[in-house]
């Protein structure tokens, strides 16, 4: 099968991953009707192509925290891949810098901090779930020490959501697949509680210690990396983050997979972007598959975006060049639709490239 779209990586992944292993990645929340609905928004937005205007030489790149990459499309940090691919994070993280951009590498990776920055060619952060203090000190040093640029914590998932399909296949996660960072440190992964096996919110195990807004402080003093807050879905969260100084926020619902019947992420990004203006570098996931999916988000006022999923697609067709690819198409799809609009390069996309329906307010 010749592979020209994400959606055509998704069939050839589906037909060759293990039943239990496809329903872990592909799944999500209930009934999954946020990831549903993730797709479905971003149809509803139509883009206004312009012609007639010089869009010779096009420059995609960007910068995400300061650091270049040259293209706006990220890869979200997702636990499972040395269970879906044996070379997993390596491989992910590969073909990330393969294709010039950024990896943020899961707490529950399968492979360490250093074992990825060591075959890394992009730039990396660090996703961080707390669990206990003394384990988010232990990996916010290591990831500063091996050269992650910015600490990314993941907030919403408050308890484990166990997903159905999981539940029903009897998947278990294989945790010396998953815990890679900690190997070395039994001590501390016997702290982190027994896990769990539908995903990594369950990471955080049955002692979890809450990390509350008045305890960000603590989190940033303990590094000068950059903070960056991922799964933020509402404009009064969007607006604490900005209050609590914090340096960019991933607008996600965690591709569906925590809790049903939200919004969707590109209508939350419509509502945060306008109340938090410029004053935080804006990311979005969850849902992208295109490039026009990339253009519609940058001209809402997303800096880049994240892809989940596909990663895992990627990989299961070719390791780091099945990620490569995933990246050289969403790449190919974004600069044609950039060209179409009319513009040469990031900074001239503006929301008129787009027409948002008015039933959204
Ligand atoms: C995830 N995601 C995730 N996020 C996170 O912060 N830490 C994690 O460990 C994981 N684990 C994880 C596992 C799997 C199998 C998937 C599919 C996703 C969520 C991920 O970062 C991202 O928010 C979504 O995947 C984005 O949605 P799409 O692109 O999958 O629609």
């Amino acid at each position: 099968m010749q592979v020209v779209s994400l959606n055509d990586l998704e069939v050839i992944a589906e037909s060759v991953t293990p039943h239990n292993m496809w329903g872990f990645i592909d799944g999500a929340a209930y009934s999954h009707l946020t990831k549903k609905r993730n797709r479905d928004k971003f149809a509803e937005i139509t883009m206004n192509p312009n012609f007639l205007v010089d869009i010779d030489n096009r420059d995609l790149s960007t910068t995400i925290l300061g650091e270049p990459i040259s293209f706006p499309v990220m890869v979200a940090p997702a636990g499972g891949q040395r269970q879906h691919h044996p070379e997993g994070e390596l491989a992910t993280a590969q073909g990330a810098g393969q294709a010039k951009t950024l990896y943020t590498l899961p707490t529950g990776s399968g492979y360490s901090i250093e074992e990825v920055a060591n075959v890394a060619s992009g730039p990396l952060w660090f996703q961080l779930y707390h669990s206990h203090d003394d384990i988010t000190e232990h990996l916010v040093k290591r990831a500063k020490e091996s050269g992650y640029k910015a600490i990314c914590l993941t907030v919403d998932v408050p308890v484990s959501s166990p997903k159905e399909r999981d539940l029903k296949n009897g998947f278990l996660r294989d945790t010396a697949l998953h815990d890679g960072s900690l190997r070395d440190r039994p001590d501390l992964l016997n702290r982190k509680g027994a896990g769990g096996s539908r995903d990594f919110a369950d990471w955080d195990g049955a002692e979890f210690q809450g990390l509350t807004w008045d305890r960000l402080d603590w989190l940033r003093s303990l590094t000068e990396l950059p903070l960056v807050i991922k799964g933020i879905r509402t404009v009064g969260d969007a607006l604490k983050c900005v209050e609590h100084g914090v340096d960019g926020i991933v607008v996600s619902n965690h591709g569906g997979r925590q809790i049903d019947h939200t919004l969707s992420s590109i209508e939350s990004l419509y509502a945060i972007s306008a109340a938090v203006e410029d004053k935080v570098e804006l990311y979005l996931d969850s849902g992208v598959r295109r490039g026009s999916d990339v253009l519609i988000a940058l001209a809402m006022g997303a800096r880049g975006v994240f892809v989940g999923r596909p990663l895992f697609w990627g990989l299961a067709y070719d390791g780091a060049a099945g990620v490569e690819l995933m990246l050289n198409i969403l790449r190919e799809e974004f600069d044609r639709a950039l060209a179409f609009c009319g513009y040469r390069n990031l900074s001239e996309i503006s929301r008129d490239a787009i027409n948002v329906p008015v039933t959204w307010g």
